[in-house]
């Protein structure tokens, strides 16, 4: 029987298509897509288990996916210099068909979401730190001057978060994820393996930095959601927000801040308060209703890759556990475990409405890889 790790590995390794792309989920019908975020997660992990062909190939498709569309860009453009407005379809799209193509079948979905750009430019970072391969950056030149350019036009126009929701606001989580693209990006050019303004690039970085801390902080924590500035107003918090555990990814891994950060101190105890169950897993937010609110497999493992980092290490192995209790007896992680659902009621009408959970998720398992390899370090 292969371990949970090995199978893992082969699970995503099955969900990678001839094209490089990572499917969401093979089983569930809505999840037969290629997300950025997803997918630049589920590379890492396979870099991380030295897997570094597959990483290879996502970022290369990736990489072809975002020229295809990259008119969008130059039309993003004009239209800014122009006054004229950005429509919902003049954006990059946050998931593409598994050969790249934009995704048509449900017109009302929130193509809006600038997260995975930002993460995709923060792992192709990685995979070229961990492979050694640096002539993916040649390659890929063109595709990660694209992105950068995109992201630097829209970062601060409101988009949907990470969980295709309240594209009304910014996100604390998606402004991390342009601060790791710009920084990994800079840090690139430092070693002279890029060469797009590096320098401008490190000002890019610590202005997104500087825009969250003034932006996202409320009472001295960080919250969810900012208020974008409208009119003569300036961008602010919005306390009820209140945090999300996606927003461990402040410190683990794009390192906006530091733990020790006097307001990400304050910070993460909110996030261990309102959505870790004791001796259970993570919640996404305190008003999570999708599927009734359950505990997220790939937050648990997120919150472990936390505690490693700041050496709590038997915690880390508290939360791997619990994981590897909640596998399906087909080897599967899925993406949420309901037991403990904040909003039980809510689990029916989404199951009515999509199928059971998604299952095999590949970020779940992309996730407890991360935290396998984390902890096998640490000891
Ligand atoms: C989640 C997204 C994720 C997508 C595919 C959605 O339900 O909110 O974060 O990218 O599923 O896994």
């Amino acid at each position: 029987m292969p371990s949970l790790y090995e199978k893992s590995i082969q699970i995503i390794k099955k969900g990678q298509y001839e094209s490089g792309a990572y499917i969401a989920s093979p089983n569930f019908p809505t999840y037969q897509y290629c997300w950025l975020r997803d997918g630049s997660f589920t590379a890492y992990a396979m870099d991380r288990a030295g897997e570094y062909s597959s990483a290879d190939a996502f970022f290369r498709w990736a990489g072809r996916t975002i020229q295809k569309h990259s008119d969008k860009v130059e039309e993003i453009e004009q239209r800014l210099k122009s006054g004229l407005p950005i429509g919902k379809d003049d954006v990059l799209h946050t998931r593409y068909d598994l050969r790249g193509e934009e995704v048509t079948v449900d017109s009302a979905w929130g193509n809006f979401q600038i997260d995975g750009y930002g993460t995709w430019l923060w792992a192709l970072a990685e995979h070229v730190k961990l492979s050694g391969n640096e002539k993916i950056l040649c390659d890929l030149k063109e595709s990660i001057e694209i992105t950068l350019h995109y992201l630097d036009l829209v970062w601060q126009m409101p988009n949907y978060d990470c969980w295709e929701e309240h594209p009304e606001y910014l996100h604390a989580y998606s402004l991390a994820t342009v601060f790791a693209g710009f920084d990994s990006m800079a840090m690139l050019g430092d070693l002279r393996l890029i060469s797009y303004g590096e320098n401008c690039l490190n000002d890019k970085a610590e202005y997104v930095k500087g825009f969250l801390w003034r932006s996202s902080v409320s009472d001295g924590k960080m919250v969810k959601h900012i208020w974008p500035a409208r009119n003569d107003e300036l961008p602010k918090p919005v306390p009820h927000s209140g945090v999300d555990a996606s927003m461990i990814g402040m410190v683990v891994p794009y390192k906006v801040f530091e733990a020790d950060d006097p307001v990400l101190k304050r910070t993460i105890p909110c996030i261990e308060k309102d959505l870790l169950r004791p001796g259970g897993g993570v919640y996404r937010y305190k008003a999570d209703v999708y599927y009734g609110g359950g505990e997220w497999i790939l937050l648990t493992a997120w919150l472990g890759w936390y505690y490693v980092k700041v050496g709590r290490v038997t915690e880390a192995k508290n939360l791997m556990r619990w994981i590897e209790s909640q596998v399906t007896p087909e080897g599967f992680l899925p993406e949420q475990v309901s037991g403990h659902a904040l909003f039980p009621n809510q689990y029916d009408p989404w199951l009515k409405k999509w199928g059971p959970v998604a299952s095999p998720l590949l970020w779940s398992h992309a996730m407890y890889i991360i935290l396998h390899q984390e902890i096998a370090q640490a000891d």
